[in-house]
């Protein structure tokens, strides 16, 4: 059995490396030089990454990818993509390239509305508890001003406050929800400090009130919510519907027809909508992570506004009408473009760099544009060829590294796999033979 340890974070990096090893591994172990081998030898750069995180030992390689020919609104990007599935990028290229000759993407950002609450228990006459709020808004308000003073310099700050009674969903529960406009920071330090402050003038006025007849409210927590519903982003694509023709193979109506049929099967299953929407989180995730998001609230965010509607369904949307196929996505993403990592990872600066500095609102446009090619790259497989056809050509070094090969033979086979198709086994027999 494990000892446990104290003080671990403490230790040195040595040190904590050395009592990895010691418990998980044996002495001929490399996972020392392993962990070794991913150390940047630019000390300032690897102080920078140790210091992200607590008891960092190495760093985590991703790829960083980019994918061209983004035509957005007009004007053409270049898209960074930090991700590690073979196809993604390669996917996002193909989508980029088809929409630049029809057009390109249109965006338009609808709203830009965060949210956060203070959660609190509250046993007493909820008609007494409303008029005492409306009374003490102005000093909840009051108290966070020297918190909200910059961002309101930048244009942003608290929309509104209001009482929530949510005692339907849960006896004495209700909330001060909080609105912000957090401009080009994701906002989440910005939200949570506010609604820390909030909380406590609320506690401390409540303490010294008759006015709630002896009933204190009882503060849970106070934190922003990722489910950002009111910060919503559209991206689509149009054509005439005789510019969908595809390489010979199916008329532009058909392949429409067959598109349609597959959106509407994810809007209508939910087994098909988390994999439908999973192809547009491919797009979405690799620039939230290139660009120094945070990907998880993004996730958690996305996935809860596909189920708005009472069941989990697809985010993307399709149609033809007077021979004019659409293809469309609304999506909420809380996206900073200042602050977090966004000036501190050079990798983070670079890819904001190669976007043009763009504002929160722009970022939002542009990673919902990557979810939408992904979507329809996808689509556009699983609808003609297949999807593992270009998957697995996608994935072939992949194997071909697990397996051995050297440079000359990954090129000989790569050629080999141009007019063969590439499976597990097919790789391997073709490597063997190739040997012997
Ligand atoms: C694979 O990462 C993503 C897809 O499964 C998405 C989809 O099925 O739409 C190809």
């Amino acid at each position: 059995m494990q000892q446990s340890v104290s003080g671990f974070s403490k230790f040195s990096k040595a040190e904590k490396i050395n009592w990895l090893i010691s418990n998980y591994f044996n002495e001929n172990s490399d996972a020392k030089s392993v962990l070794k081998s991913y150390w940047n030898s630019n000390e300032k750069l690897q102080q920078l990454h140790d210091e992200f995180i607590e008891n960092t030992i190495s760093n985590f390689y991703m790829p960083f990818g980019i994918a061209p020919n983004f035509l957005i609104n007009g004007a053409l990007y270049t898209l960074p993509m930090t991700i590690e599935e073979s196809s993604v990028v390669a996917a996002a290229s193909n989508a980029a390239k088809f929409w630049w000759s029809r057009g390109g993407f249109k965006t338009s950002v609808i709203s830009t509305t965060k949210i956060g609450h203070v959660h609190f228990m509250f046993e007493g006459n909820s008609t007494i508890l409303k008029s005492y709020f409306e009374n003490i808004k102005p000093q909840l308000l009051e108290s966070t001003k020297p918190l909200t003073k910059n961002m309101e310099k930048r244009g942003g700050g608290i929309l509104d406050l209001k009482l929530v009674d949510c005692t339907k969903k849960m006896s004495h529960y209700f909330q001060l929800e909080t609105t912000f406009e957090t401009k080009d920071a994701m906002g989440a330090n910005f939200i949570n400090s506010c609604l820390e402050q909030i909380a406590s003038t609320f506690e401390t006025l409540t303490q010294n009130s008759n006015a709630l007849k002896g009933y204190q409210p009882k503060i849970v927590m106070s934190i922003l919510s990722n489910y950002v519903p009111e910060c919503l982003v559209r991206a689509e694509v149009s054509c005439r519907v005789d510019e969908l023709t595809l390489d010979g193979h199916f008329s532009g109506e058909e392949f429409a027809e067959k598109f349609m049929q597959a959106v509407r099967i994810a809007e209508v299953e939910p087994y098909r909508a988390v994999t439908h929407n999973k192809g547009i989180m491919n797009g979405v995730d690799a620039v939230v992570i290139a660009t120094g998001n945070d990907f998880r609230a993004v996730e958690a965010g996305v996935h809860a506004y596909a189920a708005k509607d009472g069941h989990y369904a697809s985010l993307s949307h399709a149609s033809l009408d007077n021979g004019i196929f659409k293809f469309w996505m609304d999506i909420p993403l809380a996206l900073g473009t200042v602050g977090g990592l966004t000036g501190l990872h050079p990798m983070v600066k670079l890819a904001l760099e190669m976007l043009g500095k763009p504002s929160a609102p722009q970022l939002m446009e542009i990673v919902a544009v990557a979810g939408l090619a992904q979507n329809f790259a996808a689509l556009r497989s699983l609808t003609t060829t297949g999807i593992q056809k270009g998957h697995m050509k996608m994935h072939l070094l992949n194997i071909l590294n697990q397996i051995g090969a050297n440079t000359t033979e990954k090129e000989q086979l790569v050629q080999h796999f141009k007019t063969n198709s590439v499976s597990h086994r097919a790789v391997v027999d073709a490597l063997k033979n190739l040997r012997d």
